[in-house]
């Protein structure tokens, strides 16, 4: 049986002009997004997760068509929403919305929270406008909030109670895909715990679908099906949830599970421990090559002339290192 995808990602490449040098100077571009491929299956969790500029942001951003994109096809359910424009593409848009990391920043300071609930609601035309009222106070039941508190301000309510309204706005115009961008990320852990098992909650009560973004795989592994590791602009490795954690293949990933402590059980065997040092290479303009190897302790001739190809290990285990055997023996250090 094939299961029912609702997100589809081919080859999704966002690159952003850089201002050319002088009037001749070649032009540049930032390789934010460099051809990425998701498949989210309806009602299953999604995660992305890498360092910051890994290209997480700008992919949310290019699936909710709120940058341009260089090309690729992005489909959701029966729309091609890399093709659409004007009227189309605002129908198309409830059907899916972002919470993004700060909820600070992100609702209206001068806004009632009832009314910033609302808007998706009357700008996108959902539901007949005499019930609008008794929905938005069900949305505040539903995120963990009074009905009464529709009259406050945002600087009224806790950063986790802010972002029950951001959750709760996203959720107005019924979309199936919520695309969540470090939504938990600005606040305390404790805290945390209760937005992630707010946002579980609702998935089994409504069915949504996530695209969960996440520099740390931590807080991924209490909501996510699957996740790929995405490193300047490319994934490196996906898996389901359990073999990510239990087999993961990419020296990169094994860098950001050496910083999960709860993760440790996976990686006692300490030959898969890596620190990562040093930043990141710069995205612009990219040379061919794995994109990992200033920074890999495997790093060899290969890896800087030829780029990896993302490719399956087993039951939808992918990885993109050459030193991986098609059998899944990862790299290995030399004792
Ligand atoms: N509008 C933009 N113009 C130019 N570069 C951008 C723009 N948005 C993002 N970038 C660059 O693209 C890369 C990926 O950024 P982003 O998607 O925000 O990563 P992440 O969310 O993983 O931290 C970074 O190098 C960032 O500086
Ligand atoms: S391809 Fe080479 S540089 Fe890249 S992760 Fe694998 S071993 Fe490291
Ligand atoms: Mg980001």
């Amino acid at each position: 049986m094939t299961e029912d995808i609702l997100l589809s990602v081919e080859n999704l490449k966002v690159h952003f002009a850089m201002k050319r040098r002088g009037l001749t100077g070649p032009k540049s571009f930032v390789h934010a997004v460099d051809g990425v491929n998701l498949k989210i299956t309806k009602g299953k969790t999604f995660g992305i997760v890498g360092e910051s500029g890994s290209g997480k942001t700008t992919t949310a951003l290019a699936v909710m068509r709120l940058v341009p994109i260089t090309s690729g096809t992005i489909t959701l359910g029966d729309f091609r929403l890399d093709q659409l424009q004007g009227e189309e593409l605002r129908r198309a848009r409830r059907h899916m919305q972002i919470i993004f990391q700060d909820p600070y920043s992100s609702l209206n300071p001068r806004v009632r929270a009832g009314a910033i609930v609302r808007e998706p609601m009357d700008l996108m035309d959902v539901g007949e406008t005499s019930e609008r009222e008794d929905r938005v106070a069900e949305l505040f039941r539903q995120v963990g909030l009074r009905p009464e508190q529709q009259a406050l301000f945002p600087h009224q309510f806790s950063g986790g109670q802010r972002q029950r309204i951001g959750v709760a706005r996203a959720l107005a115009s019924q979309p199936d895909l919520v695309v969540c961008d470090e939504p938990v990320s600005a606040l305390d852990v404790a805290i945390q715990a209760q937005i992630i098992n707010l946002l579980r909650k609702l998935q089994d009560d409504l069915g949504l679908t996530y695209l969960f973004i996440s520099h740390d795989l931590g807080v991924v592994q209490y909501i996510c099906d699957e996740i790929a590791v995405m490193y300047l602009g490319k994934v490196v490795e996906q898996g389901d949830r359990i073999s990510l954690f239990t087999e993961p293949l990419h020296p990169y990933t094994w860098a950001l599970l050496s910083a999960v402590p709860s993760a440790d059980p996976a990686l006692r065997d300490q030959k898969n421990r890596i620190r990562l040092q040093g930043d990141p290479p710069n995205p612009i303009d990219p040379p061919p090559g794995c994109r990992f190897a200033s920074r890999c302790p495997f790093s060899q001739d290969l890896c800087t002339r030829e780029t990896p190809p993302l490719r399956p290990i087993k039951d939808g285990h992918l990885v993109a290192c050459h030193l991986v055997s098609d059998d899944g023996v990862p790299p290995q250090h030399a004792d």
